[in-house]
């Protein structure tokens, strides 16, 4: 692992293994010798990308089997890239000629162009610092942490090792308006540890994005550590199992947390989900209609993660229900608070149009028809005619469906199919229509429950 002071000025082409990862403003202070010299270096390495060349992440996932080079590879990816020179927003190769990249080379991305700026620009990436991230995925499933009682076994948390295969596209499957993203990722690549809280509706992503985050900043600072690990805390098994146990079993877990932590190669992620079964207990426990143990499990959480929070390699992800009483004593914790609310028509209309790529890649949609993004409707004016006809019927869908979440959207694809369709193919036409009136049918159904 690289840990040395980088070079203060970047040349267009000059490459790092990961983003700069400046220091933690209230943590350089306590730092101590080298600890602080190396701070120091990452600050000086995270000021020249702001003014000069602008940065392009380029993610390379390596192949599980491949035991090339870290250079090699960037040397042969700066090759394709060389040979590439103007791209348009994101982009990813998963077919190459070189026969280096086919033998150890999945995909080659660049990533989050579009964090910067809304629209795909053309981008001139010989005048770009190119940033290149190599990781190799995990293919082990979670693991749970069990903690033995005399007479039960409780599965108090989940446990992934980053980055992991199971999160893999996760952070470019969720649609948002393009702010959520980009003021998520802003603020957890400019800070070494920090807390977050997500809040939101059911179903609008936010455990979801929590893990992609995980994942995102696993891989983005491969260089300062080696893997990244992801626990998730079972906030309902918190409630319901250990109360009788008091705040023992939390400090027991915590010390399982806290070995982790002390290994310095690993980035640790402690997703404590929805918060508010928490909160909930605690406020029952108040109006007298639970034991004290409530209060106490709660507390004894909140004492645990000022403890770890204290570490650099910490990051605390929360996410809560805003359906419930949010508890202010997490709000408070976090440095980074985002809602997140039910998507837009531009995000639902982009949701839509993956879930019809995945229809069409696996021809239950056929044959298949390529649509306009919503941009290239703009462009032409939302005018109608034969290109552009479908699309604008998909547009329409999208509006009608503001409001539903993005668990609902993404489901509503594959129960029109289900509903309307009733045969193996369908044109798209035949499933825009499906599509429709399967909206329809969720807004009638949420009328009957309202009623
Ligand atoms: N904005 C979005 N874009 C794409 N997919 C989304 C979006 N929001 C939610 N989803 C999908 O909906 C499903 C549910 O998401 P997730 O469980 O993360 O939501 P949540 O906010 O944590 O829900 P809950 O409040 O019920 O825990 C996931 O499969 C996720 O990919
Ligand atoms: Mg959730």
């Amino acid at each position: 692992m690289d840990l040395g002071p980088r070079s203060l000025i970047s040349h267009p082409q000059d490459s790092q293994d990961c983003c700069p990862p400046p220091t933690h403003r209230d943590y350089l202070p306590q730092m101590q010798g080298r600890e602080k010299e190396k701070a120091v270096g990452d600050l000086k390495q995270a000021l020249p990308c702001v003014a000069e060349a602008p940065a392009v992440h380029v993610e390379v996932h390596q192949r599980g089997g491949s035991t090339a080079k870290r250079e090699d590879i960037k040397l042969n990816v700066r090759k394709l890239l060389n040979r590439h020179n103007i791209v348009f927003g994101d982009y990813t190769w998963t077919e190459f000629d070189e026969p280096f990249l086919t033998r150890n080379v999945q995909s080659v991305s660049i990533v989050d162009t579009e964090l910067k700026i809304k629209d795909p620009q053309p981008i001139d990436l010989s005048a770009c610092t190119i940033v290149f991230h190599i990781f190799q995925l995990n293919e082990d499933g979670p693991s749970s942490e069990n903690l033995e009682e005399e007479t039960e076994n409780i599965i108090a948390a989940n446990h992934w090792v980053l980055p992991s295969a199971e999160f893999h596209g996760l952070w470019d499957s969720l649609v948002y308006d393009v702010q959520v993203k980009s003021h998520v990722s802003r603020c957890a690549f400019s800070q070494n540890a920090f807390s977050l809280i997500q809040m939101g509706p059911p179903g609008t992503g936010k455990t979801s994005l929590c893990k992609a985050l995980a994942q995102k900043l696993t891989i983005r600072l491969s260089s300062r550590y080696r893997y990244g690990q992801l626990i998730e805390i079972n906030s309902h098994s918190l409630f319901s199992k250990w109360f009788s146990e008091s705040g023992k079993l939390v400090t027991k877990m915590f010390q399982k947390i806290q070995d982790l932590i002390d290994d310095k190669d690993a980035l640790v992620f402690v997703l404590i989900d929805e918060v508010e079964s928490l909160t909930a207990a605690r406020n029952a426990c108040r109006a007298g209609a639970e034991p004290s143990d409530a209060i106490r499990v709660v507390n004894a959480v909140l004492t645990q993660i000022d403890q770890i929070k204290r570490h650099s390699n910490v990051v605390i992800l929360t996410t809560s229900n805003i359906t419930e009483k949010i508890d202010v004593a997490f709000v408070d914790r976090a440095d980074i608070k985002q809602y997140i609310g039910p998507p837009s028509a531009a995000a639902i209309f982009k949701i839509y149009l993956s879930c019809l790529e995945e229809l069409m890649k696996c021809q239950i949609i056929y044959p298949r028809q390529q649509l306009l993004t919503l941009r290239e409707l703009e462009m032409i004016g939302f005018i109608e005619n034969n290109v552009s006809k479908l699309s604008l019927l998909l547009s329409d869908i999208s509006r009608k469906s503001e409001g539903l979440s993005g668990r609902v959207l993404r489901k509503l694809p594959f129960l029109a199919h289900a509903l309307y369709v009733q045969a193996p193919t369908v044109t798209i036409e035949g499933f825009l229509q499906a599509l429709s009136l399967a909206v329809d049918k969720q807004f009638e159904e949420r009328q009957k429950l309202s009623a």
